[in-house]
Order: structure tokens, then C-alpha cells, then sequence
């Protein structure tokens, strides 16, 4: 029921990840899963894909959707727009559900607003022929404003509704009901399709890449974290441990490139009498430039640690 970034391509078919083609409906920022649960179980005959960043939202709405059974719901642990701008194939996407998305009501933060002008054109690429996405909120200048941004764009056509019933059992419709706050629905319908086909833009590498140093690792006493930015990402080394046995280090990585994130564990353990450094497989990291950068990078510091750089696979 988990997706993986690993086993992504840019796009992956959609039949691929339900093992059956059907029409796609996708919920962005389901929250505790409530509406997808209800979503998959009234129609079966769909296929059902959530994406939500909170990883304590995806683990409680995964053991909700498999204590229910269900067969037709997917859920991915990640940003929605890289789902749908790397992922998904043009004209996928049957409907899309927003209920309640974060409003980001500060100026300054405007720019993390999911529901505007660029997203709406991405959007008019992946949705099929008359296909929609219905949003849901309390929040009126919020509204105002997705309503204005798919305007712009010239692609939708906006019905502005009373909202569906469903809409309003969720989590968060629930708590802003019993505040009395009034909340607000409208069906953005395509019309027509951006010029730009929005392309991925993330290359996937078939292996993951790595180095073989000599010498001796340092023994870290203390650790601070390092950050590497390289074009279109950066990657933040975290944090570092010794592994159990004393002989090897295991470094925490964040790499973001392109709405990606991944968080990585690389290791720099003896073997045959050098030491490799690679990107352990724990949770399935997907190749991409940013894992090439950070194995690149971790080979520098320890070459600035004393180390030589022996083999270089990056
Ligand atoms: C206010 S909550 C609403 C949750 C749920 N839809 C409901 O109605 O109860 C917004 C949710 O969207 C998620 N979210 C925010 N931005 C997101 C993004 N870019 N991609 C995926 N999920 C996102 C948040 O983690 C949060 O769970």
C-alpha cells in the first residue's frame, strides 16, 4: 500500500503501482485518511492514490486502510508536487480532492501554497479530458485565492458549490464545523492544457553510486552538521554514528532536489581492507544526482579528514 520513491520512474504507468488500470483519483494532504478510506471503499472501482508529508499521518492512516481491507488505495510519503509533476503521466489523473489544505495565511509564506497559478498549469497536464479537482476550506482568503490563481492560468472552468457532504466528515471539517466557521467548495474543471508539457525533470540513475578510500576513519568525538548545495538541491548531513560493531560510520542525510526530499542513511564501512562509502538501501532511496552528490561530498570530507580517495563511482 506504501509507495516508494525507489521504485518510481519519471513518469511510473499508474497500472504499475495498482497492478490494474483504472481511473486514478488523487487525495493531496489526507491527513489521518478518513476521506481516502471513504473514497476507495464507495468506489471500487477506482484507483485511489493519497500523498500527505506528515509521516505520523501515513502511518496512522496506513493501519486504518489495511485494518478496512481495501485493495484500491496507495499512499506515497512525500510532496504533492513532485507526485504529480515527476510521477504522474499526462492526462492520468481522473480527479484530483483537496479538503482543507494548509493556508499559509503569513505574506512571506505565500510561495508554499500548494493551490496556485504554476500548479494549476502542471495540473491541466496530468488531468484527463474533463477531469477536475475539487477543493475544500474554511478558509476565505485561501479560497479567494486558489480561485483567482486558476483563473489566471485560463485553463478551468470554476463552479463554485455548496460542498459535497463526504468533504465535510473529515478531520478537519468536523473541527471547523463545531467552531460554526463557514466552509467553501469549488470544482475546477479543465478546459484546456497549459503550452508546457511540465516534464520531469529528475533523472533516475540505475545504480546507486560509491567510493573506496584508504586509511583510517576519524574517530568522531563530535559532529557538525555539513551542507552541501549543488545545482538545482542541496543535501544536509544530519547527524553521525558509529555503527555497533566500532568499525564503520553511519551518516543521516536530507537531500532536496526539485520538490524530492529523501532522507538517507550513507555508511563508510571497512571492506577488503579500504573503505566504502555508499547510500545503505533501508527504505529504498531512489539514485538521483542528489545521492550522487552526497556520496561525493561525505568521499571529500573524509579525504579532508586524512583519507585518500582511491576509487570514485560518482
Ligand atoms: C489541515 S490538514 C487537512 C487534513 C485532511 N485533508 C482533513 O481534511 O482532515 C492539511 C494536510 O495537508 C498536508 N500537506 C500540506 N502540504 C502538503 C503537500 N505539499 N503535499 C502533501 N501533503 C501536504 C499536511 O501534512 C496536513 O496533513
Amino acid at each position: 500500500m506504501l509507495l516508494r520513491t525507489g521504485q518510481f520512474t519519471f513518469p511510473t504507468p499508474p497500472e504499475q503501482l495498482f497492478g490494474r488500470q483504472a481511473p486514478l483519483v488523487l487525495e493531496i494532504g489526507f491527513g489521518d485518511g478518513g476521506f481516502l478510506l471513504d473514497l476507495a471503499s464507495r468506489h471500487p472501482e477506482w484507483n485511489v492514490l493519497g500523498v500527505e508529508i506528515s509521516p505520523g499521518s501515513v502511518r496512522r492512516a496506513r493501519r486504518r486502510l489495511r485494518q478496512a481491507g481495501l485493495t484500491n488505495v496507495r499512499l506515497y510519503l512525500g510532496q504533492a508536487r513532485f507526485l504529480v509533476r515527476q510521477v504522474l503521466p499526462p492526462r492520468s489523473l481522473h480527479s484530483v480532492y483537496v479538503n482543507f489544505p494548509d493556508p499559509w495565511p503569513k505574506e512571506r509564506h505565500r510561495a508554499r501554497r500548494l493551490l496556485q497559478t504554476s500548479f494549476f498549469a502542471l495540473l491541466s497536464t496530468r488531468l484527463e479530458a474533463q477531469g477536475t479537482l475539487r477543493l475544500t476550506t474554511d478558509d476565505a482568503p485561501y479560497f479567494a485565492f486558489a480561485l483567482e490563481a486558476a483563473q489566471q492560468t485560463g485553463l478551468f472552468r470554476i463552479e463554485v458549490t455548496e460542498p459535497p457532504p463526504e468533504t465535510l466528515q473529515t478531520k478537519y471539517a468536523r473541527k471547523w464545523q463545531a467552531q460554526q466557521k463557514p466552509i467553501y467548495h469549488a470544482v475546477f474543471h479543465k478546459a484546456a492544457e497549459a503550452p508546457d508539457p511540465f516534464l520531469p525533470t529528475i533523472e533516475r540513475y540505475d545504480v546507486m553510486h560509491h567510493a573506496v578510500l584508504e586509511g583510517v576513519l576519524p574517530k568522531l568525538e563530535h559532529f557538525e552538521k555539513l551542507v552541501h548545495a549543488f545545482e538545482g538541491g542541496h543535501v544536509i548531513f544530519l547527524e553521525a554514528y558509529r555503527s555497533l560493531d566500532g568499525s564503520g560510520l553511519l551518516f543521516l542525510a536530507r537531500i532536496e532536489e526539485e520538490d524530492l526530499v529523501q532522507e538517507v542513511l550513507l555508511e563508510a564501512a571497512p571492506r577488503e581492507g579500504r573503505v566504502l562509502v555508499r547510500v545503505l538501501p533501508f527504505g529504498l532511496p531512489l539514485s538521483t544526482r542528489g545521492t550522487r552528490e552526497a556520496v561525493r561530498y561525505l568521499s571529500t570530507w573524509l579525504e579532508a579528514q586524512g583519507m585518500r580517495l582511491c576509487e570514485a563511482f560518482f
